[in-house]
């Protein structure tokens, strides 16, 4: 058995493949964008049964704002829609919604919407799921240090980036980068690719994974002998 580093796992989901999964259908890209957020709601309902207590999504990268204007407004309705709609699902079944990023660009109902949201389910215990929203790995790498005033530890630096290592990190699309997300945090995450697009991808596949995960050996740096006996 792996270690991990959280009382369950912490998996992190780069969703890619919205826009080729619609493309390929004849549909325009906000359809696959809409097929993707109906993906996250059945992968949220599956994950806490697959041992998973935290799931952090990127939603949308600071990168992602160089996108036709049509298509960000798009995402930002859908983002709306989606802590409105789901905030009592969450509630009903234990799920914290928190959401990593900058705020201050995102509109002002999405803001509204997300601080509504975590305010809602901030006492779900059974997952814990953050939306990356115009979040950049970078940027609060710089954030984090520039917080500190100081050179800092490891230590320090991660208690001030204020999340957990990822054990797992999924991404769909085919495509095998991480594209400035989780970047301190997935230093020992086991990867997963997978050729499946996003709004394809099922709770079968995320069963997949963490087996996958599981039957991996994981030595964070060391021999196996000594992971073990950490423990
Ligand atoms: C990447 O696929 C996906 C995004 C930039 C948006 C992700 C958003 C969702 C899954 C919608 C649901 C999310 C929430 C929080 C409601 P892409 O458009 O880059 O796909 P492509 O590589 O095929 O073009």
């Amino acid at each position: 058995m792996p270690e991990t580093s959280t009382s369950g796992l912490h998996a992190a989901v780069i969703m890619d493949g919205n826009g080729r999964w619609a493309q390929r259908r004849g549909l325009p890209r906000v359809a696959g964008h809409r097929a993707g957020a109906e993906t996250l709601r059945r992968v949220v309902e599956a994950a806490p049964s697959q041992g998973i207590a935290a799931l952090t999504v990127y939603a949308f990268s600071s990168d992602n704002w160089q996108r036709p204007k049509d298509e960000v407004d798009a995402l930002m309705k859908l983002f709306l829609r989606f802590l409105r709609r789901e905030q009592r699902r969450c509630v009903e079944n234990g799920v914290r919604v928190s959401v990593i990023g900058r705020r201050d660009r995102l509109p002002g109902l999405v803001a509204g919407a997300i601080a509504a949201c975590e305010a809602a389910t901030a006492e779900g215990g059974r997952l814990h799921l953050r939306l990356a929203v115009d979040y950049s790995s970078r940027d609060q790498i710089l954030d984090a240090a520039r917080r500190l005033e100081r050179p800092a530890t490891r230590d320090e630096l991660a208690q001030s980036l204020g999340l957990p290592d990822v054990d797992l990190l999924i991404r769909t699309g085919g495509e095998q980068r991480l594209s400035d997300f989780l970047l301190w945090e997935c230093a020992y995450a086991e990867l997963i690719f997978t050729p499946r697009m996003w709004p394809d991808f099922t709770a079968a596949d995320l069963e997949n994974a963490v087996a996958e995960f599981y039957s991996r050996e994981r030595r964070f740096g060391a021999v196996p002998a000594v992971v073990s006996s950490m423990g």
